[in-house]
């Protein structure tokens, strides 16, 4: 019997997950079964346990519950401790064992499929969310210079500082104060504004013609944010789809063993994005 892998979360009906891990597999010769799971915050632990029961060897973690999947685990990577939120899980004799593919995800989007350089880079990370959790780390052993957490509410940015220990590294301002922080060689956007249409009003002067903007979201979610920087002259924008590729390889590679080439998956993805626009 194939064994069972899913995506679980809170709407999941647009994922494009399966599709990813349905291409990786056909490329590898390797049979997947890879379905969704929605569940709400109170019944995540249940339908964890539910799929675990009924042969699910592996979950995918989103929004909501990165959180509550770190608490399900009975071992962690090194990667998952150090962000403290979890969105690969494996299962084994013991339980369930969690990872983080996000932050690998992001830089290698950003280094190997689009041959940017993060080194060395002043950093704005918008949101100190589980997506912010999952990133953070990961930029920092990229080699950027310096990442300023600025979020909403100010205790979460405090709390991800404190939780990252590099303090000469890392820095939180207050959202009121994003005016006064100059301009960045990347923002990544981490914060779920665009989930729920809360346009967030960023000042002009954090960008300029060579900020690298990053939104972590894709699709309708990323379109506030990328028209914003687009508008301030930041090229090139990207969205949270190269991201989301490479996470879905990485937890590829850990489920069965075999990475996968990811650039075909970008290409076909990229090409659908764009015949969507151009039929409006
Ligand atoms: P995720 O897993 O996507 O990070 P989360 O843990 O709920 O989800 O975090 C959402 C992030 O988006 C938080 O940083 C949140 O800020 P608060 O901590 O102040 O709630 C941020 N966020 C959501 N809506 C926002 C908005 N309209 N403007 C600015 N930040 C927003």
């Amino acid at each position: 019997m194939t064994d069972r892998y899913a995506l679980i979360g809170h709407p999941v009906a647009h994922s494009l997950s399966p599709r990813i891990h349905h291409a990786f597999g056909e490329q590898l010769g390797i049979a997947v079964d890879y379905g969704l799971i929605d569940a709400a915050p109170e019944d995540f632990i249940a339908a964890a346990e539910a799929f675990a029961a009924d042969g699910g060897a592996g979950l995918n973690v989103t929004l909501p519950h990165k959180t509550a999947a770190r608490a399900l685990c009975a071992t962690l990577s090194e990667r998952a401790r150090r962000c403290g939120v979890v969105n690969t899980l494996i299962r084994g004799a013991g339980g369930w064992h969690g990872d983080n593919t996000d932050g690998a995800g992001l830089v290698r989007a950003m280094t190997d499929y689009r041959s940017l350089d993060l080194r060395g880079r002043k950093v704005l990370l918008l949101g100190a969310g589980g997506a912010a959790q999952g990133v953070a780390p990961s930029l920092l052993d990229a080699g950027i210079d310096s990442l300023w957490i600025v979020n909403r509410t100010p205790e979460r940015a405090d709390a991800l500082s404190d939780q990252l220990g590099e303090p000469a590294r890392v820095h939180t301002r207050y959202w009121a104060d994003l005016g006064n922080l100059g301009v960045f060689d990347m923002i990544v956007n981490a914060t779920s504004a665009g989930h729920d249409d809360g346009a967030m009003a960023l000042p002009s002067t954090l960008a300029s013609t060579r900020t690298l903007a990053v939104d972590l979201s894709y699709g309708k979610v990323s379109i506030g944010f990328m028209s914003w920087a687009r508008a301030q002259g930041c090229e090139p924008t990207f969205d949270g789809l190269g991201m989301l590729v490479e996470q879905a390889a990485e937890a590829f590679r850990l489920w069965h063993g075999e990475m996968p080439d990811t650039r075909p998956v970008h290409e076909m993805l990229r090409a659908e994005a764009a015949s969507l626009q151009n039929a409006g």
